[in-house]
């Protein structure tokens, strides 16, 4: 090791000593740390809906919880985050505790078919809902919901075949037009289409010189019929692909849904 790099050695030691003994050194928590994503789930999933979007509008006992949280932010005319403190969780504190007709912002149809909801009292308490109210305010999102659909509606448009070399990792390998660590789908192309679809269902190496890494099977993830869809996008879609980054800057990674909590 050179003077230097045992020098730069021992300052990170040093460094990291440093910052346990300040971590150690920190006082506990005098109040309780409480998980708003766990206590949601247990206190008011019996009834809401949580996922986002809902992903059944069946069986309702109240209305989903992205509905109530997109809703409340609307007619409370919430526009700025601090207003999470000043009204939105003073809402929820308050309204799940001791709810009414009058208090409520549901619409009256909907207060019709779902009834007022019954107060929660002894199930939960107002600390507890402060956290809960905190994570329904930066979960239910309205801007992350969009992007998302914007993103969803990216990758619905891609062709079938884009959309499964995408979401089964293909382009962590491949490029259109790039070969890197694999060849390129332009390339690729020109292949015999059975041997294409040979390779993507047993896997391959060494077949193709300068390549190193081991092209995986995929016959327990793809069926044929996913397997024929990708050889004849490989074969129709990938020599007109020009610019790579076109492609790119129009879906990153696949889209998915953040459908859960
Ligand atoms: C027993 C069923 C039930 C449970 C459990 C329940 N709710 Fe509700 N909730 C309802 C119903 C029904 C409505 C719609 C009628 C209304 O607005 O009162 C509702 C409405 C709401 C509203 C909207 C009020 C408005 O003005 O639009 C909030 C906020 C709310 N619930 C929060 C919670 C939270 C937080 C929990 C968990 C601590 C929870 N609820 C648990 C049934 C329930
Ligand atoms: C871990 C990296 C990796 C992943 C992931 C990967 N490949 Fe490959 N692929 C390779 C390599 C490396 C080769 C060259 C293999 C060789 O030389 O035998 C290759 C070759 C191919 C060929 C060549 C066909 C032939 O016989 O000449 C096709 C088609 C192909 N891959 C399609 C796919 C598809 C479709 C996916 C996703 C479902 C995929 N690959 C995922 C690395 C990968």
């Amino acid at each position: 090791m050179s003077l230097n790099l045992k020098r730069k050695f021992v300052r990170f030691l040093l460094g990291t000593t440093a910052v346990f003994l300040f971590t150690a050194c920190g006082k506990p928590d005098q109040k309780e740390q409480y998980n708003g994503k766990a206590l949601i789930v247990q206190k008011c999933a019996s009834c809401h809906n949580l996922k986002m979007p809902p992903d059944t509008y069946e069986d309702e006992k109240a209305p989903p919880m992205m509905a109530v949280v997109f809703h409340l932010k609307d007619f409370m005319k919430i526009s700025m985050n601090d207003e999470k403190f000043s009204k939105f969780i003073p809402f929820v504190q308050d309204y799940v505790i001791n709810p009414s007709k009058d208090k409520s912002y549901c619409d009256k149809e909907s207060l019709k078919t779902y009834g007022v909801m019954p107060s929660q009292k002894g199930n939960v308490t107002k600390d507890e809902l402060e956290a809960i109210a905190s994570y329904m305010y930066d979960f239910y999102d309205q801007q992350t919901y969009l992007t998302q659909m914007q993103k969803r509606a990216a990758f619905e448009a891609l062709p079938k075949g884009e959309q499964l070399a995408r979401s089964n990792g293909c382009f962590n390998c491949h490029a259109m037009n790039k070969s890197v660590v694999a060849p390129s789908f332009a390339q690729i192309s020109k292949r015999d289409a059975k041997e294409i679809r040979d390779t993507i269902q047993n896997g391959s190496q060494g077949k193709w010189k300068g390549f190193h890494v081991m092209m995986p099977a995929f016959k327990s993830i793809l069926t044929h019929g996913h397997i024929l869809t990708l050889q004849q996008w490989i074969q129709k879609d990938t020599p007109q692909r020009q610019e790579e980054s076109a492609v790119k800057n129009r879906v990153e990674t696949p889209w998915k849904v953040k459908n859960d909590i």
